[in-house]
């Protein structure tokens, strides 16, 4: 099972992967949890590209986007253990989310794998702000509104759950459990 964390930055996708883990573990599940961009050296250029001046324009962008998916390319091997339950931090729906054309991102990334379930982490684009620590580019308000209402419609195509990522951490977690709880055969209405 391949359930992807989505959202904008600040949604507060790390805080909840953690505490989804730890509620998976106690029932008996073994998890892994990855975070994209990874540690990897395309990893790092990423990091360091999101920090340009110029990190929101046209070239850049679609520099990204081939280094997002080649990125996703180094760690395809190991999604593949269906033992385990993956809890991600992104995945190839955040280039269809940031990165533009979509038809283009998708070849980019056909051979990434397709999520069993996307948890979205909706959050009012003024609040992300505030929460993030606005060290890249990506961070401010016009770029992420757009972001934002991309994955509202991207979701649309994958199993997806939408959670309000306004509402207070234990809120929020337990919402999240609600969602994943029929996909992976625990009982939803149990969950406080
Ligand atoms: P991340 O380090 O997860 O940022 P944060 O911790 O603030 O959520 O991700 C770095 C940035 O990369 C984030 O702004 C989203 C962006 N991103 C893309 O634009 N395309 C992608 O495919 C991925 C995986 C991330």
């Amino acid at each position: 099972m391949y359930i992807v964390f989505e959202g904008i930055d600040g949604a507060g996708k790390s805080t909840q992967i953690l505490q989804t883990k730890e509620w998976l573990e106690e029932n008996g599940y073994e998890v892994e949890t990855m975070v994209e961009p990874t540690d990897s050296p395309i990893g790092k250029l990423i990091r360091k590209t999101l920090q340009r001046k110029d990190a929101t324009s046209d070239g850049i962008q679609k520099t990204l986007g081939l280094l997002f998916a080649a990125d996703r390319m180094l760690i395809m091997d190991e999604l593949t253990d269906d033992k385990k339950i993956i809890l991600s931090d992104r995945s190839f729906i955040s280039s269809l989310a940031y990165q533009q054309p979509a038809e283009w991102i998708y070849e980019i990334n056909k051979y990434a794998k397709k999520p069993d379930l996307v948890v979205l982490l909706d959050l009012d684009v003024k609040k992300s702000v505030l929460r993030s620590n606005q060290e890249d580019e990506f961070e401010n308000e016009e770029f992420l509104t757009e972001v934002r209402s991309n994955y509202l419609e991207i979701v649309k195509d994958f199993n997806y759950k939408i959670i309000d990522a306004g509402n207070g951490v234990n809120k929020v977690s337990s919402d999240i459990k609600k969602a994943i709880a029929p996909y992976v055969g625990l009982c939803a209405d149990c969950i406080l």
